[in-house]
């Protein structure tokens, strides 16, 4: 897995730190790795992955909702009259719906969804074929966003946002997480991290939240050993 300290630099100045959104995406890109590997062993219908399934998703949905709501629209305000900036963000939002019916594609196609109909699953509970083809999909077209943001999106959004802005979006995220959301969001993001990118992510965040995790967020994580099989 790349890191995801991989292209940003440290912060300096007025400069933005993008340290928590490249650090969300690289747990996105260790889900689906994770979920791949579990469906090319055959071991989809393991609750453990259903579970790492539905925490991927809650926290996909969240980023995605929040990027939409905030994010854009104050990336849109700082760069009006600038067509070709209009149109990124429009291919962000595009992107964000393309990814929608993805994610429902594969859920539907893993077994194990509590109180909630599967369409075509087999008998004994197994996966509907083309799970890992639609594993796939999503993989790629996530990859591809995710990419295409890092790259241009980011940027356009340190040449134009003011610290203002980004404490909007950032806070905007933790009043939706709420204490319990942050409870799984930081010790989520650190799964299985290296050293080097645990503790950068961490030391970007506040002393209480660190010391939180450490003594009762990270603990109750991983006792629930989301993504075991
Ligand atoms: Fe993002």
């Amino acid at each position: 897995m790349e890191t995801f300290s991989r292209t940003e630099q440290p912060p300096t100045g007025d400069t933005i730190d993008f340290t928590v959104m490249y650090a969300a995406h690289d747990a996105f890109r260790r889900d689906l790795d994770r979920l791949a590997t579990a469906v090319a062993a055959g071991k989809a219908d393991a609750p453990l992955v259903r579970a790492g399934w539905e925490n991927f998703t809650r926290q996909l949905h969240l980023h995605h909702a929040v990027e939409d709501a905030v994010l854009w629209p104050r990336v849109a305000r700082a760069a009006a009259g600038s067509r070709a900036d209009l149109d990124l963000l429009r291919a962000m939002e595009d992107e964000h719906a393309r990814i929608d019916p993805l994610l429902a594609a594969v859920d539907a196609a893993l077994p194990g969804g509590a109180g909630k109909p599967v369409p075509a699953r087999r008998a004994g509970g197994a996966p509907v074929d083309g799970l890992a083809e639609r594993v796939d999909e999503l993989r790629a077209v996530l990859g591809e966003h995710l990419t295409h943001e890092e790259g241009s999106a980011l940027p356009l959004m340190r040449s134009v946002l003011t610290q203002d802005d980004w404490r909007a979006f950032t806070g905007e995220m933790r009043r939706r997480q709420g204490v319990k959301g942050a409870a799984v969001f930081v010790p989520w993001i650190v799964d299985g991290a290296a050293p080097v990118d645990r503790s950068r992510f961490l030391a970007s965040m506040p002393p209480p939240v660190r010391a939180l995790n450490r003594l009762t967020w990270e603990p109750r994580y991983r006792k629930r050993r989301l993504w075991n099989v």
